[in-house]
């Protein structure tokens, strides 16, 4: 089974940043990529705040803490990937965009390396027959935030091998997570299940059903979700769950998974969720409250 000691990861967003933070915390070599320096720098900022807090927490240990900053290379060459023994990809939501770059990292990454995708619902066995080595490509679903969240989804593609799926494995537990598998279907579980929902909890604010407080209330109290679809919504980024909602639809055929209007309106008026600072809710009070 391959061994991971060394891990690329792509795109240092809300998704990119946890897994590298997640790798490092656990003790392996991470370079963390993105295409825009800024992104880069903020992931920078994150991650360090995140392990202090950890230390100061008594998570991790002192010691702990400072291997895992010592671990991290932050880049935007993709040629740093060359002895990745795995790479993560978590860039935009596009089928077009993945592909290419998969293609570009089948060319720069060692031939024994894994090319993982943690897309929440594009077909792993596409993003595959973009590179010469389809058994070494496979879905790696991390749920957000990926340091917290117990869950990692491993999606198998058509050809994915058996040592790809095992040396994955091995990851996500060493990361201490619950692995649960996927074929390769839009949305693979949890997306199949959750954007209907989220995009339900649209509907039933566009249509007047109700405001989008008593929406999420009835959703937290009433069914025991931790967090109101509305706001989970927000929580995830508009845009993902539009792009998720257009794949469910491509994938699966069935109009019941067309993306509901209101959503396409948010997303079009530039409301794309908490990382924007409004979305459904508005956050902007709360961030400048937040502010030294
Ligand atoms: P994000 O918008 O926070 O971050 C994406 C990052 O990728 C940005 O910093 C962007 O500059 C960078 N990027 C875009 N194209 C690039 C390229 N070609 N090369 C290098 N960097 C590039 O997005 P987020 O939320 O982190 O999502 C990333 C992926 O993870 C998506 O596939 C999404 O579906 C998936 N995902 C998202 C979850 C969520 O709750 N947001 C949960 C699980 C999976």
């Amino acid at each position: 089974m391959v061994e991971i000691k060394a891990v690329g990861v792509v795109g240092s967003g809300q998704m990119g940043s946890g897994i590298a933070q997640l790798a490092a915390v656990h003790g392996l070599k991470v370079w963390l990529l993105d295409s825009d320096p800024e992104a880069l720098s903020r992931a920078k900022t994150f991650i360090a705040g995140n392990v202090r807090r950890m230390i100061s927490k008594g998570h991790i240990s002192q010691a702990n803490g400072d291997n895992a900053l010592s671990l991290l290379s932050y880049t935007t060459n993709l040629e740093d990937f060359q002895d990745a023994d795995i790479v993560i990809e978590a860039i935009v939501e596009s089928e077009d965009v993945k592909k290419n770059l998969f293609r570009q990292l089948d060319r720069i990454v060692k031939p024994s390396g894994i090319l993982a995708s943690n897309t929440s619902s594009i077909s792993i066995t596409r993003i595959a027959s973009a590179t010469s080595r389809p058994p070494q490509v496979i879905g790696m679903h991390f749920m957000n935030p990926p340091p917290i969240m117990k869950l990692v989804e491993i999606v198998r593609g058509a050809d994915t091998s058996d040592e790809t799926f095992l040396a994955t494995k091995a990851l996500a537990e060493r990361f201490k997570k619950t692995v649960i598998c996927s074929q390769d279907f839009a949305g693979f579980i949890v997306n199949r299940i959750l954007m209907p929902m989220i995009n339900e909890a649209f509907h039933a604010l566009y249509t007047g059903v109700a405001t989008k407080e008593d929406i999420d209330a009835g959703m937290k109290l009433g069914t025991n979700h931790p967090m109101g679809p509305l706001e989970l919504a927000d929580f995830i980024g508009l845009d993902v769950c539009l792009s998720v909602m257009k794949i469910l639809h491509a994938g699966l055929g069935d109009t019941k998974y067309l993306p509901c209007p209101l959503l396409i309106q948010y997303i079009d008026a530039g409301r794309l969720g908490r990382k924007h600072g409004i979305g459904v809710y508005d956050y902007r009070d709360a961030a400048k409250q937040a502010q030294p």
